[in-house]
């Protein structure tokens, strides 16, 4: 994000194939009709490689659909597990799909500690005990401006935290994700200060709309989207969703996250999808709903979740809490 303004982003990293190549043709076609400079943006180098779809997994069994879901037509597997952000994995949006393929993800624990009655480390089978898994079809936006809609396979984080008791000193949720240099090449790049860290406040983490996520069109998650458990928060920009979390902590204060460390002007804690409070390097009104190459789709306040959560932020500032 920090490093590669959505102006930046090659056209070739959105990889339905078939859109692709007759995008591809139709560029081709433009770059003819507008002369020698057009040409140049439309390099075969700045069109070349794409990013390897995940091999499709196990198919999770007793999922309920919800109705939290959006009716928006989802993206295909192929976009969603080929157009990532995952920088432990790479900064190029295919980066993840491409060097996430040997990630391991069997066993799998997550340390819960902090404000809780309840603190231990977790096998993800005990998490996932007695949830009742649900298709959720949710709008995903990403602060760089593109956005997709993607039915994850997930349950509500509420119902782990209910697990967990909480004390009253519990005001926020940390989440904290893997940072294994064995498996991780992107850690050696020093791009941000690893390992990612998350935030939400209670009431947010509590909220009915905010989920773990295990799967993705009714199998195991793929790699590359956050295996084998990450957060899903709808209303707000993607960089809030940590990926591959192993530890949730209760505390009392708000938590430092990730991209506000590296660049406290431009990413805040709340980083509610708002299109009036533009990034400082570019406006918010406007997003590019992926496979589609303009950035012309009108962005929604709480990326079109405002009736649900709105009210969380009454009275607040959202200039200031950005
Ligand atoms: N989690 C970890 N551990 N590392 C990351 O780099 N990127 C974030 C978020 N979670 C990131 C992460 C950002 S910037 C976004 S937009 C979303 O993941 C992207 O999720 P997706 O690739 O499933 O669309």
């Amino acid at each position: 994000m920090l490093i590669k303004p959505p102006s930046d982003i090659r056209s070739s990293e959105i990889t339905d194939k078939s859109l692709y190549l007759n995008r591809r043709a139709f560029m081709r076609a433009a770059a003819v009709a507008a002369g020698a400079a057009a040409t140049a943006c439309v390099s075969t180098d700045a069109l070349a490689g794409s990013g390897q779809p995940a091999a499709h997994g196990r198919k999770l069994e007793n999922v309920k659909s919800s109705p939290l879901s959006t009716s928006e037509l989802p993206n295909t597997w192929e976009q969603i597990t080929t157009y990532n952000n995952y920088y432990e994995f790479g900064t190029d949006k295919d980066s993840p799909s491409r060097y996430a393929r040997g990630f391991k993800t069997t066993p799998w624990t997550v340390a819960v500690e902090g404000e809780c009655n309840k603190k231990a480390v977790y096998h993800l089978e005990d998490i996932l005990k007695g949830q009742t898994l649900e298709d959720r079809i949710y709008r995903h936006r990403c602060v760089e401006r593109w956005s997709m809609v993607i039915p994850w396979v997930g349950f509500p984080l509420s119902s782990f935290i209910n697990k967990c008791e909480p004390t009253s000193k519990a005001k926020f949720v940390e989440f904290t994700t893997l940072a294994d240099d064995r498996q991780m090449p992107g850690l050696a790049s020093g791009v941000l200060p690893w390992p990612y860290v998350e935030g939400l406040r209670m009431d947010e983490a509590m909220h009915p709309l905010t989920i773990l996520v295990v799967g993705l069109y009714g199998e195991v998650l793929p790699n590359q989207d956050g295996a084998p458990l990450r957060v899903h928060i709808p209303w707000k920009y993607g960089f809030k969703s940590g990926k591959s979390i192993v530890k949730i902590r209760f505390v009392e204060k708000q938590p430092v996250n990730t991209w506000q460390r590296a660049a406290a002007d431009e990413y805040g804690f709340y980083a509610n999808v708002n299109p009036t409070v533009d990034h400082p390097r570019w406006s918010q009104a406007k997003e590019r709903r992926l496979p589609s190459l303009f950035t012309n789709t009108p962005t929604q306040i709480f990326n079109g979740y405002g009736d649900q959560v709105a009210s969380m932020y009454a009275g607040m500032d959202l200039r200031k809490n950005f």
